[in-house]
């Protein structure tokens, strides 16, 4: 199969009806984080644990199509020695790749961030596919306040993630191009929608330039929300609304699907907000969820760090993606949340 053959077969495996995308992807210091809110140690055996009864949830892969994994967990392996890409694989679930090395401040641009790991990437993706994975991720940070992310940020990012895309269509990997606004702040839903506006209209200029392929490329967007701290927050009506409205505005027809990120939305206003756009009609593009914290919350929280957990994990994670895969065909209802998982 040609390069493009092979893309255009995974993002047909990526995009299909009724499901997602879950982000398990998360670095050291991130899962750290998530690990210490139960009291865990991260340890590698402990994330090789915990990322093995998810990938192993029965039936996950009515729901979820694809799993972006970090480095570490690409090269273990579940208790019976399967490698756990190839454990996700058997569920029909496509192995993804979190390829960017991070995000550090932004020289000269006080409050900006860029993300970085460019270099020597077409080589280490040759090694990730070897390992199974077919899809990547690159995540571009935005730190929102008046003045904030200043067109300097918004450039260099939308250069960096074309770079990443470009290059990954060369190896024959999708990329997930990922522009992450964030909710931090006391900013109104006005403004975000404002700065989504400025970074994907900037994001798309620079994929055109560096000759990226649509149609072999998927956008992991935040939707447009107010910050957390603003005191008037959004109903899923006037997200949706929003959101939908600055999509249409400067994603091109070509992108097959979008996979919003939860960006700390809680579970249940995820699914509410996928499901509100997901009722609009029908769009140019599939809306589905590439959720991290939004899906796995409550199995973190089932979880507790206890193998004797695992089926209540598994359970917990079944759940949210069987709300969110009703929610991106927008058929979700809050009562379903009462239901037993
Ligand atoms: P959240 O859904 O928790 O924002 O994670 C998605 C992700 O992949 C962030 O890079």
């Amino acid at each position: 199969m040609n390069d493009q053959g092979e893309l255009q077969a995974t993002v047909k495996a990526l995009v299909q009806s009724g499901k997602g995308i879950l982000a398990a992807d998360e670095s050291s210091p991130t899962i750290a984080k998530r690990f210490k809110s139960i009291g865990v140690e991260s340890t590698e055996e402990n994330r090789r644990a915990y990322r093995h009864i998810m990938l192993s949830a029965p039936g996950l892969g009515e729901f979820i199509s694809g799993v972006i994994l970090f480095e570490e967990t690409l090269g273990q392996r579940a208790d019976d020695g399967t490698p756990l890409p190839q454990l996700a694989a058997r569920q029909g679930i496509v192995p993804g790749i979190k390829v960017d090395a991070g995000k550090i401040p932004l020289a000269l641009a006080p409050g900006d961030e860029i993300t970085q790991g460019l270099d020597g990437l077409a080589k280490r993706l040759d090694g990730y596919k070897q390992l199974g994975a077919r899809f990547a991720k690159w995540r571009a940070v935005y730190n929102v306040s008046d003045t904030l992310p200043s067109r300097l940020a918004v450039e260099a990012n939308a250069e960096a993630l074309a770079r990443y895309a470009a290059i990954c269509q060369e190896q024959g990997v999708v990329p997930i191009v990922e522009p992450e606004v964030l909710m931090d702040g006391g900013h109104s839903l006005d403004r975000c929608a404002e700065v989504t506006e400025g970074v994907l209209h900037e994001v798309f200029h620079a994929l055109h330039r560096y000759r990226v392929v649509l149609e072999h490329t998927l956008l992991k967007p935040s939707m447009v929300v107010p910050g957390k701290e603003h005191a008037q927050q959004a109903t899923p009506a006037e997200v949706a609304a929003a959101t939908i409205r600055i999509l249409r505005r400067t994603v091109p027809a070509a992108v097959p699907g979008i996979f919003f990120l939860s960006g700390g939305q809680t579970p249940a206003q995820a699914t509410a907000n996928l499901d509100a756009m997901n009722r609009l009609g029908a769009q140019p593009w599939q809306l589905s969820f590439s959720y991290g914290r939004a899906l796995q919350d409550p199995a973190l929280k089932a979880w507790k760090g206890q193998a004797a957990n695992a089926q209540e994990t598994q359970k917990a994670l079944f759940k949210r993606s069987r709300l969110n895969g009703a929610a991106r065909e927008g058929k979700y209802a809050p009562s379903m949340e009462d239901l037993p998982a």
